[in-house]
């Protein structure tokens, strides 16, 4: 569980888009907060249907019953709102009475806070209870839509008024309610951006890219500062959807305790949930935070609150003097305030910290050690070690045949030492993905594929290099060909796999900077070759001119040679220089992730 780097699966942070998937208009996303299915046509007025109630009192975690009836209908969506504020999110939850008619979708914050219709055969009635969460408004109405026919149909069919015990009746006029309104909606608007001081001396703060400013435009920053029995928690960075940390026993996902901040149109909400597994996140309905504020200013979103250390009637919520791995995500969120999966990989600390003990002042990853390791492995074997071990094979044979090295030619023993090399890393660095996925990756693309041909193919040339024909046997011309074209079929499948790897969210290089990198160190790798070959070419032709002239061949045929020797030992010294910077700024660029 805890070897470092063993990263977590998909942290899947998901959207609860799974209740919704079959809808047959599909579109019941954005009915969260409008309440109007798109079906191209205008509402009806004057309503045919009612929504009654069996009793219109509640305390919180009471059931109440909701009846939906009218003429024949085939869809409908009824929500719960606050009935101050029609426009804010559905409140509470409901429980179904009927699954074949009725099913449960999770509009904004809150799970099964709306129920719709299965299927569009005609109904009469429908019945479910609405469960009062803690944190209700004082008054709460129903609304519901109705559907008739496609084109025919009813927004937000006003229904009764719910309200707690000793809340003004209903006809009493509207200020009389609003000082209670205004102790029960704590949230505020932060008026300036946090910042960092206090990191490392009074506040324990995570910082991705480490160090950087929170007001700036691409710094993710979560600090915790403890105040008494309490902890005070910020939370900053450039999302246009939302923000999330979760406290976590290890480094997967799963029995975490998370913290959202949801940008739903351009309020910001802030969630707990608690993190089951790979499967949604179950909201909490009451959240047990104070101090609420956010802020959402030029792309990046903030929000701070705070938190008691301990919640013993909560169960399922950490308490905040222990250790834990801490995560931090970011991703998108629907004009509803659906949250979908963070399309980046969250950063995630390297061990576990105690956030209420000595205040830190750290820095985090967006890739898993084990993927870092494939990464920079693959490169040293695919960049540098196959490209000069094959250049030397190529054009350093006549060069360096005269020298011999631990009992070979030098040209050989270089090429066999820089190709076992590339077979080692690329094995060893093979399998670090499948420890870290335990498994199949299904999120990688083609990318595996051809990982694994390119895996294939290497494999191959070192069977086929140990049980080579000897010099003159007549198969020789065969293997050479043989090895020739899967060697150069593994290294033009290993540049593409490298091209698709550096994009996956698990080890994701900076765009589009990587990809014309890659582009550059093609270029450079084919230039430097045609200019080697070209060289060659000409130097064979030099040869042959000099062997009709038939007067001074031996010394020149050596001074020729000799001259050529030069040019190709400048040339490999430049290029093994400039690949080694291709390597370097791949590799510094793994570092930052
Ligand atoms: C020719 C060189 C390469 C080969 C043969 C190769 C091979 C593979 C294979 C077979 C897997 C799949 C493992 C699985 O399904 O669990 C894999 C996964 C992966 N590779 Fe490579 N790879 C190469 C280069 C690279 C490079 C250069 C990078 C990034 C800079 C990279 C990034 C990744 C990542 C991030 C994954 C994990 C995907 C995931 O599970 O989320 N690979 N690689
Ligand atoms: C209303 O219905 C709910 C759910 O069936 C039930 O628990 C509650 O007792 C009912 N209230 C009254 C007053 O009948
Ligand atoms: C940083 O934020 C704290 C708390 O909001 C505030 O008291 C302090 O003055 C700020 N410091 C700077 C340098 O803005
Ligand atoms: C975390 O720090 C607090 C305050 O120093 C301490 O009371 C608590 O025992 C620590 N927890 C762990 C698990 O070390």
């Amino acid at each position: 569980m805890e070897l470092p780097g063993l990263a977590f699966a998909v942290w899947m942070f998901i959207c609860f888009y799974a209740s919704v998937n079959n809808y047959p208009s599909g579109k019941v996303r954005e009915a969260c907060t409008s309440m109007i299915p798109c079906h191209g046509s205008s509402p009806q007025l004057l309503p045919e249907h009612t929504i009654t109630v069996n009793w219109t009192e509640f305390k919180p975690g009471d059931n109440i019953e909701v009846h939906l009836s009218g003429p024949d209908f085939e869809g409908f969506f009824i929500q719960a709102r606050d009935a101050e504020h029609l426009d804010s999110p559905a409140v509470g939850s409901f429980m179904l009475v009927d699954r074949r008619l009725s099913q449960l979708l999770t509009c904004g914050r809150t799970k099964n806070s709306a129920v719709s219709h299965t299927s569009k055969t005609k109904k009469k009635y429908i019945k479910v209870y609405w469960i009062a969460p803690g944190n209700a408004p004082k008054r709460v109405q129903f609304l519901a839509t109705v559907v008739k026919k496609y084109k025919i149909f009813w927004v937000k069919i006003p229904g009764p008024i719910v309200s707690q015990p000793n809340v003004p009746s209903p006809t009493t006029p509207l200020h009389a309610t609003t000082e209670a309104m205004s102790t029960s909606h704590q949230i505020s608007y932060l008026s300036k951006p946090f910042n960092a001081s206090g990191c490392g001396s009074m506040k324990f703060c995570i910082r991705n890219p480490s160090n950087c400013d929170p007001e700036s435009a691409s710094c993710f920053f979560l600090s915790f500062q403890q105040e008494k029995r309490s902890v005070f928690i910020e939370m900053s960075g450039p999302s246009e959807g939302y923000l999330a940390f979760a406290l976590s026993h290890d480094q997967w996902m799963g029995g975490d305790d998370a913290y959202l901040c949801v940008n739903e149109d351009h309020h910001v909400y802030i969630s707990t949930a608690y993190l089951k597994g790979r499967s949604p996140p179950v909201l909490y309905s009451e959240n047990a935070l104070e101090d609420v504020s956010w802020r959402l200013v030029d792309g990046v979103l903030q929000c701070s609150f705070r938190r008691s250390i301990h919640l013993p009637a909560y169960k399922g919520r950490f308490n905040l003097d222990g250790s834990y791995y801490i995560f931090l995500a970011d991703g998108e969120a629907s004009e509803g305030g659906l949250i979908y999966k963070h399309r980046r990989q969250p950063l995630i600390t390297n061990r576990m910290y105690n956030v209420t003990g000595l205040p830190q002042d750290i820095g985090g990853s967006r890739s898993p050690r084990l993927i870092k390791a494939h990464g920079v492995l693959m490169f040293v074997a695919w960049i540098t070690a196959v490209s000069i071990g094959v250049i030397v094979a190529r054009f350093f044979k006549p060069v360096w045949s005269h020298s011999f090295l631990f009992g070979k030619e030098m040209w050989f023993q270089v090429h066999r030492i820089l190709m076992l090399t590339t077979v080692m890393l690329t094995s060893i660095s093979f399998v670090l993905p499948f420890i870290y996925r335990g498994g199949w990756s299904q999120q990688a693309g083609f990318h595996p594929y051809l990982g694994c041909t390119v895996m294939s193919l290497t494999i191959f040339q070192l069977l086929m290099a140990g049980f080579r024909p000897s010099r003159h046997a007549p198969r020789r011309q065969l293997f050479n060909w043989f090895h020739w074209s899967a060697g150069t079929t593994a290294r033009i499948l290993a540049v593409v796999t490298m091209f698709l790897g550096m994009d996956l969210p698990a080890l994701d290089l900076p765009d589009p900077w990587d990809t014309y990198t890659m582009i550059g160190f093609v270029a450079w790798h084919v230039g430097i070759d045609v200019l080697l070959e070209i060289h060659s070419y000409c130097l064979v032709r030099k040869v042959e001119v000099i062997e009709d002239d038939r007067i001074q061949i031996l010394q020149s045929l050596t001074s020729a040679e000799a001259e050529g020797r030069l040019f190709k030992q400048i040339v490999l010294t430049i290029y093994v220089c400039g690949n080694i910077v291709f390597l370097f700024a791949f590799l510094a660029a793994i570092n930052q992730i």
